[in-house]
């Protein structure tokens, strides 16, 4: 790490002496204040619930600015990514640190294409699930049981295994959702077709039967293929977090990356594209557009509890750049399907109109994420809305691998273990069963 050219000094008002802190400078961003010596200096923590001052790690794979709203996968714009590159070119990028030429991309999928089976065992114990369950609660138990399966690629300290599990995980997760949807609708697993492209395969899992050819679109086989590269990465959220934090006790890489399906499932994380399409819904039933303004006075209102989802983020106080380049496939894809007039699309583009407009949104900096278009899109391939998560855990599935074997190689790594500010009982009794 580099040393900013500034100090920090902390002072106490109880006349405690001082101290000074290192400063460290990344390579564009916010500095840092290091304050690993903090408590064996002061015998005091910092206290930052929610992270909102705190770099957890160093990093080099993606950086976000979020008031300029730029999305960088090492250093590569995500708009030239999405338009020049695909998906598998992305996941080279986002796990080796550089863009493969033609051999090189070439070797990279045919890697990953010798993996896109899983064991045939695997589909006993997805019998074990209600044909109901959310297929989410789904994945997070596929992922986890890989672990069961894959014993020559558990440890996380080997570099091969890691690499290996990498390769297995990203040609797995495609397979394992597919295998969750043809579950709960009672239809048979489609085998990969390894000739298809990563999108292309996904869409023949999901969509095909054992009864007649299924045809690939190919403008439905890009959007699918823009969705994965969109949501490939997104630095420290709380689901990557998850798994560094997970992965920081040393446990299997196929644990850990089932660690972050389930901090993903949350509405406030992956969950809000789902969350975003069953609200357009709601207010379709409503009436649509016409109560588009009744529903932004609730929104407004803190008491009613409601949000607009599809809206806000943590880090993007500007447009999400992948908001921008999903509104393009969300028309594309209508158009390709001949849903130009598709009702909810409407009613995204007059919520969307009127929130830029509103007061309320422009003083919060609160612009549409990615979430607001990608369930739109989805919907119209025809995935169903409770999919629509378990797509975004396959695709952000390479980001956490390559920030897990990041932190793994880092000589600085340590188990994650934050501190506490205790305010409970202090030291007490306890009183025999009869006198409490
Ligand atoms: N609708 C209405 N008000 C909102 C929204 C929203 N979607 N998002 C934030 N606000 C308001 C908050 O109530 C708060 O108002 P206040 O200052 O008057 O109290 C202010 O804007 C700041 O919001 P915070 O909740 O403090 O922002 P935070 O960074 O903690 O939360 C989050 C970000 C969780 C994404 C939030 O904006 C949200 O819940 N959005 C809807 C869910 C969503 O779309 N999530 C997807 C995130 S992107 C992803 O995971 C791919």
């Amino acid at each position: 790490m580099k040393l900013a050219d500034t100090k920090a000094t902390l002072s106490f008002s109880n006349g405690s002496p001082s101290v000074e802190l290192p400063v460290y400078q990344g390579s564009v961003g916010p500095d840092v204040v290091d304050i690993r010596k903090l408590y064996a200096q002061t015998g005091m923590f910092t206290y930052d619930p929610g992270f909102l001052s705190t770099a957890a790690c160093q990093s080099a794979i993606t950086y976000i600015d979020g008031d300029k709203g730029e999305l960088l996968y090492r250093g590569y714009p995500i708009e030239q990514l999405a338009t020049n590159c695909d998906f598998m070119e992305t996941c080279h990028l986002l796990l080796y640190g550089n863009l493969p030429n033609a051999a090189g991309k070439a070797e990279f999928t045919r890697r990953v294409t010798q993996h896109t089976m899983v064991n045939e065992q695997m589909q006993f114990f997805l019998r074990g699930f209600r044909r109901d369950a959310h297929p989410m609660a789904i994945m997070t138990g596929l992922v986890g049981a890989l672990s069961a399966f894959y014993h020559d690629s558990t440890d996380i300290t080997n570099p091969e295994h890691r690499d290996i599990s990498a390769i297995r995980l990203i040609a797995k997760m495609p397979t394992l959702v597919a295998m969750a949807y043809k579950y709960t609708v009672g239809q048979p697993y489609m085998y990969p077709k390894n000739e298809l492209s990563y999108a292309g395969n996904f869409l023949h899992m999901m969509f095909a039967t054992p009864c007649e050819p299924y045809v690939v679109n190919p403008v439905i086989e890009r959007a699918m293929d823009r969705i994965f590269t969109l949501h490939a990465d997104h630095e420290q959220n709380a689901s990557t977090s998850t798994v560094r934090l997970c992965g920081s006790s040393g446990t299997n890489p196929f644990a850990a990356i089932a660690a972050g399906v389930a901090c993903l499932w949350g509405p406030a994380h992956g969950g809000a594209n789902e969350a975003c399409l069953n609200m357009l819904e709601d207010i379709q039933k409503m009436g649509g557009i016409s109560k588009v303004g009744e529903f932004m006075e609730k929104v407004k209102d803190k008491s009613s509890g409601v949000k607009l989802m599809g809206f806000g983020h943590r880090v993007y106080k500007n447009y999400d750049p992948r908001a921008k380049l999903m509104q393009e496939t969300c028309k594309e894809v209508l158009a390709e399907l001949g849903l130009e007039n598709d009702p909810l699309f409407k009613l995204a583009m007059a919520l969307e109109k009127i929130a830029l407009e509103d007061d309320y949104f422009v003083q919060r900096k609160l612009y549409p994420n990615v979430d607001f278009y990608s369930g739109i899109v989805q919907r119209a391939i025809g995935i169903p809305v409770p999919l629509f998560t378990a797509i975004f855990a396959l695709a952000r599935t390479v980001g956490w691998i390559a920030q897990l074997n990041e932190m793994i190689g880092d000589p600085e790594y340590k188990i994650g273990r934050p501190r506490q500010l205790f305010t409970g009982s202090v030291k007490r009794d306890v009183a025999p069963l009869a006198q409490r």
